[in-house]
């Protein structure tokens, strides 16, 4: 069961002086790699039903596809471009083997790889360009402070940084302002708020919860990733997902069933409706960026954003993280809490 609705979801600012955005973002990435075989039909009819319902924060990278999901967006850009905030990011390397990942932000590698970026998605101009992940080696200075000068030269609109601490927040923040943090936030994933929300609050940073359906499992979609999910499917590789933990993880859900019948809402409404209300709970703006490539489930996820949890709901689905067994990544060096 879910509830759905045909009423357009409410605005809020992305951050302090950033744009106005629907409340619920749309995260394009499975649309062209890690979760198996997209439809491409479904997947463009899926962006057209986040539109219609007030989605305008569409999220990709340059990395998904290997620039693929760039592509696969600039039609839908193009048709659109004064209605969205386009969201894309740089940092993360690959090589030919598919499981390689390295971390660039040296201030070359960036203007590099802004250019790529317009290139692909077919614009002028990024309207918020996020360093996806944090390589410590290089000083955030010479990173922020190239990304800077993408924004002096109207390449970029509004700067981002994903999967970075409180304190590197800060440091980012003191070279240019920041209008949102994209990081991993969910019922199941809270290491967030050890130092990473509290400073996004106090700067005035809007928080964009990457994962917030925990990559489909809270919605009960499937248990187990190796019995379930197709062989090239990446939550193969993440340690929550499968073997005994999978078993053990999928039990936890039991409070979310328990909150989603009292609302006659879908497991995944109820999990989305706990990021939401997270905003309250840390005094930040939040826009989730839920990742889907069919329309029936973006009407489900934006029809979350308007389900309200009582505190004693709130207390039933507290415990629930803290007894998530594996890490969220297999390498957690890549993460925030990695450096923590
Ligand atoms: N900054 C980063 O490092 C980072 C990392 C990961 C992701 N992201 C961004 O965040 C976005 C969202 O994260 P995510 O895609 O990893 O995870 P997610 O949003 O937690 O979950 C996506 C998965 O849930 C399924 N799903 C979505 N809505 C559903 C519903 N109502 N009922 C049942 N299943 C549903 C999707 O399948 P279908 O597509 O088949 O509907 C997909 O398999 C990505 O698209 C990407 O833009 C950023």
């Amino acid at each position: 069961m879910s509830k759905q609705s045909t009423e357009k979801i409410s605005k809020v600012a992305l951050g302090t002086g950033g744009p106005q955005v629907g409340v619920q973002g749309l995260g394009c990435m499975g649309m062209s790699e890690f979760y198996g075989e997209t439809d491409e039909a479904q997947a463009r009819d899926a962006l057209d039903a986040a539109l219609e319902a007030g989605v305008t924060l569409f999220d990709t990278a340059d990395v998904y596809g290997r620039g693929a999901n760039e592509e696969f967006l600039a039609p839908f850009v193009a048709a659109h471009r004064d209605e969205i905030t386009l969201a894309t990011k740089f940092a993360i390397v690959r090589s030919d083997d598919p499981h390689y990942r390295g971390i660039r932000n040296d201030r070359a590698y960036i203007r590099e790889a802004v250019e790529a970026s317009l290139r692909r998605l077919g614009v002028d101009v990024i309207d918020l360009y996020y360093m996806h992940r944090r390589d410590p080696e290089v000083p955030l200075a010479e990173s922020v402070g190239a990304m800077a000068e993408l924004v002096a030269e109207g390449k970029v609109k509004h700067l981002g940084l994903s999967e970075v601490t409180g304190a590197e927040l800060r440091e980012a923040h003191a070279v240019h302002p920041i209008a949102a943090l994209q990081s991993e936030w969910s019922v199941f994933s809270r290491d967030v708020e050890n130092t990473a929300v509290p400073a996004a609050a106090e700067l005035g940073v809007a928080f964009v919860p990457y994962s917030p359906l925990g990559r489909g499992f809270l919605t009960g979609a499937f248990t187990n990733a190796t019995k379930e999910l197709s062989s090239n499917d990446f939550r193969q590789f993440m340690p929550r997902f499968t073997g005994e933990n999978a078993e053990r993880n999928a039990a936890l859900l039991d409070p979310i069933h328990k909150v989603a019948s009292a609302h006659g809402a879908s497991l995944g409404q109820i999990a989305l409706a706990w990021v939401h209300q997270q905003a309250e709970v840390h005094g930040l703006t939040v826009v989730p960026i839920p990742g889907t490539r069919k329309r029936s489930r973006v009407l489900e996820n934006t029809a979350a954003s308007r389900i309200r949890l009582s505190e004693e709901e709130l207390a039933l689905l507290e415990p629930i993280a803290s007894q998530v067994v594996g890490p969220r990544y297999a390498d957690m060096t890549f993460t925030s809490a990695g450096r923590e």
